[in-house]
């Protein structure tokens, strides 16, 4: 039977090619055992799920849902609990509502969950009073403390991640589809700490409207019994697919169809360090049958980006490639619309979502790593204005939060200052949005994306006439 899937890829041919932003193992062998050990434990997600993922985003790439992404910079083996997986959740569910009620909208909704341990960094090392030491890679490769046996790369990091996200991804699915996200409970998403801002305000002020919304839909015949959307909800799993030992062990062929899945999650996406023509990363993706993100920032020039596309994408399929672009609120308006030009006159079918965190990433005076919520809001309006005048589909949104009421971004309802980051800073790596910021991030994009859908429907209404 002839080989099925990309010309020369095999699930380990990125080992031949130059790679970037993984740690040196020191000890080799004990990497083989873990790797071996991983590549026999159970698949986390199954590929028929990859699959419905696919074409949940193929309907995205039409312009006919929005894709929300969103979760942790870095998960952590220190903030692994239950509240915060469900807290997260809970979050994102707002999020959802806010955007399907608020902008009419069916919502793919994507947790950067159950997985997304793995960092690149800006240097190989990191100084301290003198000392030099690897740095901090994500808690799947070594510690965040500041000494030299936890900065070590630990290959057995590899199965206590696994470990994690096999019990993260659990517990989300029973979220998923155990009644908690059936949309007569909304009222309940709504953390604590947020209730009583405006936002938590607006939301709770939403939610009375989908209860009324909900009474005359049953009033209808249509109940949680009759139409299981109401009752529950679809979930998937997404992270930066970098450290490539642990993707490739959790690589498996599907048996129903021959091709290949990368079973640690339902996507994996390519850093905007590591999207090289010639390199792993980009090899290892090509082969890989699951929707595939990239990160696209501003040093990618229009042709680059269509020579990854032949890469990622040959057979143009809808819903297989996301186009993460994260250029900085004062340069979206400026460098993304020569991308989606080039990629809209090649015809090519890409969803194009916005990370307005990676591009607004400053040192407060204070000493903390920040992004001021401003300059969040102003790059998704760029991303909208960017694509409105080039008439392209703002598809989706990709951010980094969490469920906690941390005080990692400035502003906000909550005002948050420079003075106040350092009461309750907790991240591993960038600064999330927090609980009520997220939020707010909500409610902006529903605006945006109305408007940018009524656009489309006066567009499809005059061509008509
Ligand atoms: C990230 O998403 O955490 C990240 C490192 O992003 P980027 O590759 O865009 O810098
Ligand atoms: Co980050």
């Amino acid at each position: 039977m002839a080989q099925k899937g990309a010309t020369g890829w095999t699930p380990d041919s990125w080992r031949g090619k130059p790679i970037r932003q993984v740690p040196d193992y020191p000890d080799q062998k004990a990497l083989a055992e873990a790797e071996a050990q991983l590549g026999i434990f159970p698949p986390l997600v199954f590929a028929g799920e990859a699959r419905d993922l696919m074409k949940a985003l193929g309907r995205v790439a039409e312009g006919k849902a929005f894709l929300l992404q969103g979760g942790d910079c870095a998960e952590s083996f220190a903030e692994f609990r239950a509240n915060n997986i469900r807290d997260m959740f809970k979050v994102l569910l707002q999020m959802a509502v806010v955007l399907t009620f608020g902008a009419a909208c069916p919502v793919v909704k994507v947790g950067r969950m159950a997985g997304q341990f793995a960092k690149p960094r800006s240097g190989p090392t990191e100084e301290q009073n003198g000392t030099t030491l690897p740095a901090y890679r994500g808690d799947i490769v070594n510690g965040i403390e500041f000494e030299a046996a936890a900065r070590r790369p630990d290959p057995q990091r590899l199965i206590r991640a696994y470990n994690q996200s096999a019990a993260t991804l659990n517990l989300l699915r029973a979220f998923a589809q155990g009644g908690f996200a059936d949309l007569h409970k909304v009222h309940r998403w709504n953390l604590d700490f947020v209730a009583g801002s405006p936002q938590g305000a607006r939301y709770q002020e939403l939610a009375g409207r989908l209860d009324e919304a909900l009474a005359f839909m049953e009033a209808c015949g249509l109940t949680g019994e009759s139409s299981p959307q109401i009752r529950e909800t679809n979930f998937y799993t997404v992270h930066e697919g970098l450290l490539l030992w642990y993707e490739q062990a959790l690589t498996r062929k599907d048996s129903l169809t021959g091709e290949w899945y990368d079973c640690s999650a339902h996507m994996v996406w390519i850093g905007d360090r590591t999207r090289q023509l010639d390199g792993a990363h980009v090899e290892f993706a090509r082969g890989i049958k699951n929707p595939i993100g990239m990160k696209v920032g501003p040093s990618l020039a229009p042709d680059e980006l269509l020579k990854l596309i032949d890469v990622l994408n040959p057979a143009n399929e809808p819903g297989r490639l996301t186009l993460i672009a994260r250029m900085g609120a004062d340069d979206v308006e400026r460098r993304l619309p020569p991308l989606l030009r080039a990629v809209k006159r090649e015809g090519r079918s890409v969803v194009w979502a916005c990370d307005p965190m990676h591009g607004n990433t400053v040192k407060s005076k204070t000493g903390f790593k920040t992004r001021a919520v401003s300059r969040i809001l102003a790059e998704v309006r760029g991303f909208f204005t960017a694509h409105a005048a080039e008439g392209t589909y703002p598809g989706g949104i990709h951010f980094e939060m969490t469920g906690q009421d941390v005080t990692e971004c400035i502003g906000g309802a909550q005002a948050i200052t420079d003075e106040t980051l350092k009461d309750r800073y907790h991240t591993h790596c960038d600064p999330r949005l927090n609980a009520s910021q997220a939020l707010e991030l909500a409610f902006t994009i529903a605006e945006e994306l109305k408007r940018a859908r009524a656009g489309d429907r006066r567009v499809a209404a005059s061509a008509a006439s």
